[in-house]
């Protein structure tokens, strides 16, 4: 069955470059984010993991952490760790689940065999901590993601959780935000003392307090 936003994340146990991962036990009460690539020795992927290794503190802002799953063994992921290292600047700083009889990529629908019958594509999932599942992202293999959009979205996850808003195209950590549509302009008056900008009815653009 496929995956959709909402559903529980399903639980694995898998071998990792960390040791044997049990997922939601490793959650524990942060956010994951979970991501498959094709395969170990490849170029684009080896720019990703760096880049994920860069972010590390980042996503530690965020209460979150990374995990990163190819069906490569462990033996390769070991192997290719110093070349991540030495061509990123970063060394591995998270766990690569080295899923080689393909049971987690299998339970996330990480193998697309229209695209490629064995390895996985490049899946982005983000994992709350009550371990539903609030953004799927796919990606092409020929493609390497932009993990600055992972952030942005925590951020907009993060926020929208906690406050009566929504948040436009391009939105940015600390850029204005929209009052939730489910939110009356009495209603208004209380949560947003600081006013809004109405452009129609449904949009209502606010500052949010600092
Ligand atoms: C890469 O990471 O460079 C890659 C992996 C699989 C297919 C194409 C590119």
């Amino acid at each position: 069955m496929t995956l959709q936003l909402g559903d529980t994340a399903p639980d694995f146990s898998q071998d990792s470059t960390s040791g044997t991962i049990n997922f939601h036990e490793w959650m524990g009460d942060q956010w994951a984010i979970l991501f498959s690539h094709p395969k170990d020795f490849t170029p684009v992927c080896t720019t990703e993991l760096g880049e994920v290794a860069r972010l590390k503190p980042e996503f530690e802002k965020r209460n979150a952490k990374a995990i990163g799953l190819s069906v490569d063994p462990l033996d390769d992921h070991h192997a290719w760790k110093g070349d991540i290292e030495q061509t990123q600047g970063h060394a591995l700083n998270f766990p690569l689940l080295a899923d080689a009889d393909r049971k987690v990529s299998q339970l996330y629908g990480m193998i697309h065999p229209n695209a490629n019958d064995t390895l996985t594509v490049r899946s982005v999932f983000v994992i709350d901590p009550k371990k539903k599942v609030r953004l799927i992202l796919t990606y092409p293999a020929s493609a390497g993601r932009n993990f600055q959009e992972i952030l942005r979205v925590l951020d907009s996850l993060q926020l929208t959780d906690n406050e009566r808003v929504a948040t436009p195209v391009n939105w940015k950590d600390g850029d204005d935000v929209i009052i939730a549509p489910s939110v009356s302009n009495e209603e208004a008056n209380e949560l947003f003392p600081q006013g809004w900008d109405e452009k129609t009815p449904y949009l209502r653009m606010t500052k949010l307090k600092k």
